[in-house]
């Protein structure tokens, strides 16, 4: 069985992602479900994500994006194009019995898969922070089939909501 293609990511309401290469919220109770959706499995990510978290996450095989041939980090499997990031993500998958590939972004990266994605994890994050990476429009392609809304925790500096999706 071929693995699906999942989307993960925090979203603030005017559809911000981060700003000057870096996350602009401390949320652990996204942190925690980020790890629980991605452990085990293959996470593609542009360089620039990878950059600003600067090491590869334990317990799952990272797949960096960048048209620089010179690059490379150790344990990190390097890709040019897409396709050969989907390919890497899904030889990865087989190997290991990972039922998903996850885009773990950024801005660049998500734009991309929007349109090809089988699921979304998106974190409705209750903040409108100045940025300049932002998540593309949710269009008619896709419908929210769960959603759960909690207050910020003690080391939240949100509100949020888990909400996810399912192409129409
Ligand atoms: N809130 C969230 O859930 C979340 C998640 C992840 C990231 N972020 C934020 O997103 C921001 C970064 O996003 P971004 O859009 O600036 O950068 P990005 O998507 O992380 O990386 C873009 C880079 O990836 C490479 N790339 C992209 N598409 C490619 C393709 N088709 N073929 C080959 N290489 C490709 C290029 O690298 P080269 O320039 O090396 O060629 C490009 O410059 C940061 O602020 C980060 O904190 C937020």
């Amino acid at each position: 069985m071929n693995a699906a293609l999942v989307i993960v990511a925090a979203v603030a309401r005017n559809r911000v992602i981060g700003g000057d290469n870096r996350l602009l919220w401390r949320l652990s109770s996204d942190l925690r479900r980020f790890k629980a959706l991605t452990l085990g499995k293959p996470l593609i990510m542009g360089r620039k994500t990878f950059e600003s978290i600067g090491e590869p996450l334990p317990g799952r095989q990272s797949i960096v994006l960048t048209r620089d041939h010179t690059w490379s980090h150790p344990g990190v499997l390097v890709a040019h194009d897409l396709l050969q990031a989907l390919d890497l993500g899904g030889e990865t998958a087989a190997v290991t019995g990972a039922s998903d590939i996850i885009i773990a972004g950024g801005a660049d990266l998500y734009a991309q898969t929007i349109g090809i994605a089988d699921r979304m994890h998106i974190t409705e994050v209750d903040l409108s922070p100045p940025g300049d990476s932002f998540f593309p429009e949710i269009g008619p392609r896709w419908k929210e089939v769960a959603r759960e809304s909690f207050p910020a925790g003690p080391q939240d500096e949100a509100a949020f909501a888990f909400v996810d999706y399912e192409p129409n």
